[in-house]
Parts: C-alpha cells; sequence; structure tokens
C-alpha cells in the first residue's frame, strides 16, 4: 500500500524542518512550534503497520471498501491540493502592501464562474456517488446458496458465540464455539447475527466492513477470505460497538484453513471430548462440577456424547440461536487464546485466569443474572492452588 508511507515521510520532513526553524520561530512564536510538534505526532500515528487494518484488505468484500475509500481519498486530495494553492496564490498575490490605500476592483457575479463551480461539484460527487452506493449494496447483499457456509453469532459481554449451524455429528448436534472462527478459504460465509444482552457490533477490518449485533434482531455479515491464514497469525478483529467493562477485550480470530484443513478440523470439533480417568486431569473434572454452572461442554460418556452443563437458545425473528451463559469448553485447549481471543492459551495466563478473573479482563460478575442469561463474567471462585493446577490439566487436554 503506497499510501502508508507517505504520512511517515511527511512526519520525518516536519521534524527535520521544525530542527532548523526552532531557534527563530521559538522566539516569535511557541505557539508554532507547539503546532508543528502536534502535527507531527499526529502523523507518526499512521506509521504503524497494526494488523486490524481496512487498507490492506484480505477478501474482496474487504477490497470494495479499501477502493471506495481510496477513491475518495484520492479526489479529496486532489481537491484540497488545488483549493490550497488557490487561496495560498490569492493570499500571497492580493495581499495588501505597504502605502497602497486604494480599493480593489469590486466584482459583482460571474455567470461562467458559477455554472463551472456548480458542474465541476456535480462531477465528482457523480463520480463518488455511484461507486459508493454499488458497493453498498454488494457489501450488504446476503450470501445464499448451497455452497454458503452458514455460521450464527451470538454476541455476549464479553465474548462471541459460533454455531455451524448445517455442521453436525450424527446424533445432531452442531459445532459451537467460541471467540476463534474458522473458516475455508475462496469461501462464502454468511453470519447471521443476534445478541444476548447489548448492542455489539462484529468487525474484522480486512474481511468485511462492521454489522452490529442487536438483541431481538437479526442482522447479516458476510465474509470472503482470499488465502489461508498463518497458523500464528489469524486475522484479528473487535467488537466495535461499546458494550461495558470489557469491550476493549472482546476480540475476535478468524482462521482461515484450506477446504481440506477446515474439514479436518471440523471433524476434530465435532468429537467429544473425553473424560480423563486417572492423574490431575481427572481431579480437574471432579472441580469442573463448579464451571458447568455456566459453561458447558460435549464429552463421550458410555452411552455416547453427553451434554454437560446448560445449553441456551434464545429466538429471535424465528431463528434459533444458541446462546450459552459461557463458552463451550469442549476443545478448549485446541483454542490459542482465551478470555474473548485476548490472553494467549497457556497455563501461565490459565492459573492467573483461575486465580482472580477480573484481574486479568476488567468485568462485573457480582452483577450477574444467570435467571436471566445476563452474564457480566466470570467470578472468582476462590480456587486452591491445587484445583487451579488440575483444571489448567484438564483444560489444556481438551484439545
Ligand atoms: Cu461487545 Cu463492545
Amino acid at each position: 500500500m503506497p499510501l502508508a508511507s507517505t504520512p511517515v515521510a511527511i512526519a520525518g520532513k516536519v521534524k527535520h524542518d521544525q530542527k532548523k526553524a526552532i531557534p527563530g520561530v521559538a522566539r516569535r512564536s511557541p505557539r508554532l512550534v507547539g503546532l508543528v510538534a502536534l502535527l507531527a505526532l499526529v502523523l507518526s500515528a499512521c506509521s504503524g503497520s497494526g494488523p486490524q487494518t481496512a487498507l490492506n484488505p484480505e477478501g474482496p468484500i474487504g477490497r470494495t471498501i479499501d477502493d471506495l475509500w481510496e477513491l475518495v481519498f484520492i479526489l479529496a486530495t486532489v481537491v484540497f491540493v488545488i483549493v490550497q494553492a488557490a487561496l495560498i496564490y490569492a493570499i500571497v498575490r492580493f495581499r495588501a502592501r505597504k502605502g497602497d490605500d486604494s480599493e480593489p476592483v469590486q466584482v459583482h457575479g460571474n455567470t461562467r464562474l458559477e455554472i463551472l463551480w456548480t458542474i465541476i461539484p456535480v462531477v465528482i460527487l457523480a463520480a463518488i456517488g455511484f461507486p459508493t452506493v454499488r458497493g453498498i449494496f454488494d457489501v450488504r447483499a446476503i450470501a445464499e446458496g448451497a455452497d454458503v457456509l452458514q455460521v450464527q453469532v451470538t454476541g455476549h459481554q464479553w465474548w462471541w458465540e459460533f454455531e455451524y449451524v448445517d455442521l453436525a455429528d450424527e446424533t445432531g448436534r452442531t459445532l459451537v464455539t467460541a471467540n476463534e472462527l474458522y473458516i475455508p478459504e475462496d469461501t462464502e460465509v454468511n453470519l447471521t447475527m443476534t445478541s444476548a444482552d447489548v448492542i455489539h457490533s462484529f468487525w474484522v477490518p480486512v474481511l468485511a466492513g462492521k454489522r452490529d449485533a442487536v438483541p431481538n434482531r437479526v442482522s447479516n455479515l458476510t465474509l470472503i477470505a482470499d488465502n489461508p491464514t498463518p497458523p500464528d497469525a489469524p486475522h484479528p478483529g473487535q467488537c466495535a460497538e461499546y458494550c461495558g467493562l470489557a469491550h476493549a477485550d472482546m476480540r475476535i480470530k478468524v482462521h482461515v484453513r484450506t477446504q481440506a484443513d477446515f474439514d479436518a478440523w471440523v471433524a476434530d470439533q465435532l468429537t467429544p471430548a473425553t473424560i480423563p480417568t486417572e492423574g490431575a486431569a481427572a481431579a480437574g473434572y471432579e472441580a469442573f462440577n463448579t464451571c458447568v454452572a455456566c459453561h458447558n461442554v460435549t464429552v463421550m460418556g458410555e452411552n455416547g456424547p453427553e451434554d454437560i452443563g446448560v445449553v441456551r437458545t434464545i429466538e429471535v425473528d424465528g431463528v434459533t440461536f444458541t446462546s450459552s451463559l459461557a463458552p463451550n469448553l469442549t476443545h478448549f485447549g485446541g483454542r490459542d487464546t482465551f478470555g474473548s481471543g485476548t490472553f494467549e492459551n497457556n497455563a501461565e495466563h490459565l492459573a492467573q485466569w483461575l486465580a482472580d478473573p477480573s484481574e486479568l479482563k476488567p468485568m462485573r460478575p457480582e452483577l450477574n443474572d444467570i435467571p436471566n442469561g445476563r452474564i457480566l463474567g466470570m467470578p472468582n471462585f476462590n480456587l486452591s492452588s491445587d484445583d487451579i493446577a488440575n483444571l489448567i490439566a484438564l483444560l489444556e487436554g481438551w484439545e
């Protein structure tokens, strides 16, 4: 993206000029120095290469948005440069000079100019307007057809629940996971979204625009990704609608896989967790009794798959959404992150989390309203260090 380098160059130049200019200017105008310093600071903010950017799209919908942005940016820059050049020329060329008190020539009306400065903006606005309207329709189109991967999304304070409604095991249990969304490359994915509590907004900048997930409403968003992501670099996303204390930690990871790798992932996810029978993990399974008040997990029982914990659903506009109180943990050990894509999934972080969740992620578990399904975070259960170690062994074993 050539645009990314421009602000760096500008920032560098400003700093350079500032160095030369400071002694003279500082005496005359400390305000100017302050302004230049502020400008340099603001422009330097553009120089980073943050991964959560809409300027390096990784799919056709992201590209539609980026192309539109580029068109508007280029046109706006041309207009800005021409207007500023004309303004500066007029200020310098026609400024009042010493000893010249004569009144400038007074002009009233100029039909040719007025027609010109009406037509030019009309042409510019049309050049922006037509692609914008077409882009809005392209971006808002709901993906349809047998080849579309259907994923239902429920926003929660403060995590995301994903249900792959067409992917189920032989008992009819659908694939449910949290925060880390897996999709196949080059495939239309239709997200059907709602919220269990307040308004959230699903936003993965490299793939698509934002779309609100609203309680008691259904909204849709199409994702298409060009290429598989490296295992350690999924596309990052973020809840983009302020939704309370842990809004900033309501993140999303989108892993893009080849169709074969995606199918393997699906088969793995549809396999129930095993109930450990010995060691720390078995002791952890005893302690897990506390967790299933909110979390749920599918385990392989004596008579086949069994759901442990409470699986809840909500019905919105005739669509049944899985709406658990807390993330499904069947394949927790296989996730890269936890706490809604915020913390790397390792024993050290898990130990901190289990000892005091709100210490890691700001939450209000004292306000949990479980009968009504409103959960504002995981409480501190004052687990013993043995329980914590055993639970970690259990959860990391559930890959
Ligand atoms: Cu959910 Cu912000």
